[in-house]
């Protein structure tokens, strides 16, 4: 069984979860997501063993809290969930100003189950900017109190770290498996950190190197344009292109909705 998702996030993995896991090798010995977001594939895979990280540090002081204290995770939210109730949007602006100037991982649970399409979106200086959504309560808190302790069990091993994702699979070996999804290429800023393309085929070529599984999720295709950014020949086995969804980026334009694909690729 799957655990639904305790927080809203950018770019999640939620609806493509259960097919990307189906490429996965059967037999893993630890279970490497240097780039964990919200955590889609970990709460489908349940791994007996984790090493996760982001980059984005309030994002992981959440995830250590779900995992110690659900408790107090639980009731902050209520509290705040009941006063947005009783006082509308000011107090959701209240909430995002704290959240910009003490980035406290409470905060940030709030305001993703607030905000419009819960999109995680920072401007130019690295302050979260969306906006309440106004047709939406946010998810009430007695269902996330349930999600929140079915998380906090299944995680109670994990380890959770800040760091940037080279550093993150340091110590990886043969008999581990890494899965990778790193911030896309052409979607600029919309993404929390940035990577640098040219290290991160070193990354991959290294990985192959001291003979570690990995999968990658990264770019695929709209309709007929593709947005496939080169991964090297040599650094994988398999592409596959994984559904996505469909998108209506044209449909104001032509009425075409066209299929979205994410590429995913194996190097087993
Ligand atoms: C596409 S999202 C991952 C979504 C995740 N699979 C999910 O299901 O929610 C990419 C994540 O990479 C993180 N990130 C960006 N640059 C990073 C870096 N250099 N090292 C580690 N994490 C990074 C971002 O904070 C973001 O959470």
């Amino acid at each position: 069984m799957k655990v639904s998702p305790f927080i809203k996030w950018s770019g999640s993995k939620r609806s493509q979860a259960k097919e990307i896991v189906s490429y996965f090798p059967k037999s893993i010995d630890v279970y490497y997501e240097p780039f964990l977001g919200s955590g889609a594939i970990i709460g489908y895979l349940k791994p007996r063993k984790a090493v996760t990280s982001d980059i984005n540090k309030p994002l992981i002081e959440l995830w250590r809290e779900l995992q110690k204290n659900p408790k107090n995770i639980s009731s902050y939210y209520r509290k705040q969930w009941n006063s947005l109730q009783k006082n509308g949007h000011t107090y959701f602006y209240k909430i995002r100003d704290k959240f910009n100037k003490e980035k406290s991982h409470m905060d940030l649970l709030f305001l993703t189950r607030t905000c419009v399409n819960g999109l995680i979106r920072y401007n130019k200086s690295g302050e979260f900017n969306n906006s309440l959504h106004h047709t939406r309560k946010g998810i009430h808190p007695d269902r996330l109190e349930k999600v929140i302790f079915e998380w906090s069990t299944v995680i109670q091993k994990y380890i959770f770290q800040d760091f940037d994702y080279k550093k993150t699979t340091q110590h990886a070996q043969k008999g581990d498996f890494v899965y990778l999804d790193p911030p896309y290429f052409n979607t600029g800023t919309r993404y929390f950190g940035a990577i640098d393309h040219q290290e991160f085929i070193e990354y991959l070529a290294d990985l192959n190197k001291r003979g570690i599984r990995f999968a990658l999720s990264y770019d695929g295709k709209r309709g007929e344009k593709s947005f496939v950014v080169d991964i090297p020949k040599n650094l994988y086995k398999k592409h596959i292109l994984i559904h996505s969804g469909n998108s209506t980026f044209n449909k104001v334009q032509n009425g075409k909705v066209e299929k979205v694909y994410e590429s995913l690729y194996l190097n087993y």
